[in-house]
């Protein structure tokens, strides 16, 4: 992903596009929508929605199976998103894209698959502190299983992972590092490229999991360049429907896998007395795969690449800035999560009212935003904290969003000071 300072100083104007997302015209509470909480999920383009809706109405089947020619095509165009978000990373080619449900169904099939097979009880594998739950529970439940060793790496009061402590944490048994490459909680773009340069130099068959939930969104990720083997993301944070994530794993690394869960589409062969599987990544799609998201995912991975990743950063960027000091301005407020390399994601506090309060608030002013602990128990325990307000901000997010949010703090603030 761009950092901070590879980003242009004079964002493009990319307001026009907020008019492709007819939910931003529409009203919360008899307000304005201001929508700031697209790290949760972002909003849909019409052309996403008008895709999918083509596909239900106009040319939907099952895909793989059919030799029937609407069967044949939607097969075409389903695997044609494998292509495209292949290119959309810079994976070296489609073979390393596996289609998940989500996220953390990614990560799960990576602990249940790679993990099962790899990890013994007297090996170690490192977590940051600042993980989402869903890359800490599914090695958690795993750990139950076999009794491998969780370190974690700690990160500083703005929200900077401490490198000393993860070279400190490797050792002869370390066997994976799994790592958030842009925290929801925080905003902290983290430097994986550099994590996994230490790993692979301390021993080069460590395997690194980057989480890209947060990172594809906001960025331009590559996924060779940073060297990881696993890296995974959601369809509904980049503007796709729910339903569907992704999992880029490294060639010979998914070959070592075994299948994650069994049924149809997997299989080469099938008898009672033995079966063989496909090769990755369709060992690992077993089912009916959720076809009309896949192309939903497709149509938004173009529609962002059209835009250009690196002018989202660049305008989010700008409006980071912007809203960081109007946030700053206001009495009692505090923000967590001010390291020099971040993403439009604002996590704050006030005296005195407690996020639920401010969430609540918030929304009758007509500002979403999300309060508590937004699924990072173990980052708000080293905040001393229980939850945050979040505000995060999208590609269609504007100046009269903040403006919105901070007329709606400011009336928090009269409430409870
Ligand atoms: N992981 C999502 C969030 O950060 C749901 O809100």
């Amino acid at each position: 992903m761009a950092e901070q300072s590879a980003i242009t100083p004079n964002p493009v104007d990319i307001s026009k596009y907020r008019d492709d997302f007819p939910v931003l015209s529409t009203k919360m509470n008899g307000k304005p929508l201001a929508f700031l909480d697209s790290g949760a999920s972002a909003q849909k383009p019409t052309v996403v929605i008008a895709a999918m809706d083509a596909v239900l109405n106009k040319g939907y089947s099952n895909i793989h199976r059919g030799l029937y020619s609407i069967s044949q095509k939607l097969t075409e165009d389903f695997e044609a998103v494998r292509v495209r978000v292949s290119r959309f990373i810079n994976a070296p080619s489609e073979k390393n894209i596996v289609f998940t449900r989500n996220t953390t169904d990614a990560i799960n099939l990576v602990a249940q698959s790679w993990g099962k097979a790899h990890l013994t009880a007297s090996d170690e594998i490192i977590l940051s502190e600042m993980e989402h739950h869903a890359n800490i529970v599914p090695w958690q439940l795993l750990q139950q299983e076999i009794g491998f060793t969780i370190r974690t790496i700690p990160f500083d009061e703005r929200g900077v992972l401490d490198m000393q402590a993860f070279e400190r944490a490797l050792n002869q048994h370390t066997k994976f590092v799994g790592v958030v490459h842009t925290s929801n909680a925080l905003g902290t773009i983290n430097p994986v490229k550099k994590i996994v340069e230490i790993a692979k130099d301390f021993y080069p068959d460590i395997k690194v999991l980057v989480d890209g939930s947060q990172s594809v969104v906001h960025g331009v990720v590559d996924v060779a360049d940073i060297g990881c083997d696993f890296f995974t993301f959601t369809g509904h944070k980049i503007y796709g429907p729910t339903g569907i994530g992704v999992l880029y794993g490294r060639e010979e690394v998914l070959a070592s896998m075994p299948p994650y869960q069994g049924g149809g589409d997997m299989i080469e062969r099938v008898s009672f007395n033995a079966t063989s599987f496909k090769e990755p990544p369709y060992r690992f799609e077993a089912g009916t795969p959720p076809i009309v998201e896949v192309i939903g995912l497709g149509v938004a991975i173009d529609y962002v690449s059209a835009i250009g990743m690196a002018n989202i950063a660049a305008h989010e960027a700008g409006l980071l800035t912007y809203a960081t000091q109007k946030l700053q301005d206001i009495d009692g407020l505090k923000i967590h999560g001010t390291a020099p390399d971040k993403a439009g994601i604002l996590s704050f506090t006030m005296d005195g009212a407690h996020p639920s309060d401010i969430g609540m608030i918030l929304d009758q002013c007509g500002v979403a935003v999300r309060s508590g602990h937004h699924c990072c128990m173990p980052l708000m325990e080293r905040l001393g904290l229980d939850a945050t307000a979040r505000a995060s901000l999208g590609l269609y997010s504007n100046k009269a969003d903040i403006d919105q949010l901070i007329e709606g703090l400011k009336k928090v603030g009269d409430m409870f000071s």
